[in-house]
């Protein structure tokens, strides 16, 4: 079954249950799945990985998901939010070391000053680096002047993670009241399609009550939205948080990376143009977790820029790694493990999803 599916000329309209079919591939199934995404990926976006640098640029949030280490009820962590200067300084170096793009994250908020603070800084960072950067943001849900503003000011990708397309399964890890509320984070990825940017989005993988039909629907979500990016990774529990009372629920460690490398392989074949990320999440859980993930679909990192002394207190989940790395180092090792895989880093360039140009040039014609 699974040989018949993978032997078809077009991927791009596989079925939900098709998908379904290729995500529980186990043993040889597995591989074969794995070679096949391998080599689709070398045909399709070929051999280049695009770094980003990771800022994250502030812990503070008004949100309070179920999953999530820094959720705004957690009293662990300090707030900080990292200063210009510092955030100006972490950009230089990506400038410098020619990484050619930036990621800034933080917590989700409202306030005014909060989002004009984030707009002059938009226009600081395009004014220092002549406007060669390619600059992602990923701060969740905003009203739509916000995410306007904000592409105006040199913004040109978005992040914004449905965690879920599931909207039972959304429901449960997300406490039940307007500010976590399905719809409204639907909505939001229409609105920054229609703010022009490159739209990202992405799940957790490995979730309690999460099953294979789901990530098959997350899937089919992604590809009904048409995405130019996704980031997705494997969920990792946090002690302090609500959803850890159910940790007995969950798949080893191991098997939910396998599973996120088996979505990762999946999509790269159901969507061949757009840029996937190996994430954090998967590094948590393996040391080679990204290289796994690069050599079978994903074509995008994003090395940690955050300065150090923060980064302790942006703990979404356990263990997370690079709390502690040094970032050269960290970038060293980067460099060899991808060229292990036999990739190579697009230093230099921007590397906007070939999706999105796509995208464009169907609306012109
Ligand atoms: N495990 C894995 N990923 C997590 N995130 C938040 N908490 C966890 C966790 N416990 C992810 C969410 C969010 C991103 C910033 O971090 O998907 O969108």
């Amino acid at each position: 079954m699974i040989k018949e599916i993978l032997a078809k000329a077009d991927y791009s309209t596989l079925s939900v249950e098709e998908i379904a079919i290729l995500l529980s591939a186990e043993g040889e199934d597995k591989a074969l799945l794995f070679e096949t995404a391998a080599h689709y990926k070398q045909q399709t976006v070929g051999s280049k990985v695009f770094l980003r640098g990771l800022i994250e640029y502030s812990n503070k949030c008004a949100k309070d998901c179920y999953y999530c280490g820094v959720r705004s009820s957690s009293t662990a962590y300090q707030r900080y939010t990292v200063s210009d200067e510092e955030v100006l300084e972490a950009v230089e170096y990506a400038y410098k070391h020619n990484f050619s793009s930036l990621v800034i994250q933080s917590g989700e908020r409202h306030t005014v000053a909060f989002t004009n603070q984030v707009t002059r800084l938009l226009e600081k960072i395009t004014r220092i680096t002549n406007g060669e950067m390619g600059i992602t943001l990923s701060m969740g849900e905003q009203k739509k002047e916000v995410y306007a503003a904000w592409r105006k000011a040199g913004a040109t990708r978005y992040l914004l993670r449905i965690e879920s397309s599931n909207r039972a399964l959304f429901r449960k890890i997300h406490p039940d009241n307007k500010l976590h509320d399905f719809q409204t984070r639907v909505d939001a990825l229409r609105l920054l399609k229609e703010c022009d940017y490159q739209v990202g989005t992405g799940v957790m993988i490995g979730l309690p009550f999460q099953d294979i039909e789901i990530l098959a629907a997350d899937i089919d979500f992604m590809r009904k939205i048409d995405i130019d990016m996704c980031g997705m990774g494997p969920y990792i529990e946090h002690e302090d948080t609500p959803l850890y009372q159910y940790k007995h629920l969950l798949l080893p460690l191991q098997e939910r990376l396998e599973l996120s490398l088996k979505m990762v392989a999946v999509l790269r074949l159901v969507m061949k143009t757009i840029n996937i990320a190996a994430t954090t999440a998967m590094q948590t859980i393996d040391s080679n977790g990204r290289e796994k993930a690069i050599r079978i679909g994903a074509n995008v990192v994003m090395p940690n820029l955050t300065p150090l002394n923060y980064r302790e207190n942006y703990y979404l989940y356990n263990n997370k790694v690079g709390v502690v790395d040094d970032v050269k180092r960290g970038l060293d090792s980067l460099t060899e493990n991808i060229e292990a895989t036999g990739s190579f880093i697009a230093y230099g360039e921007k590397g906007d999803a070939k999706h999105y140009r796509d995208r464009k040039n169907k609306d012109k014609h």
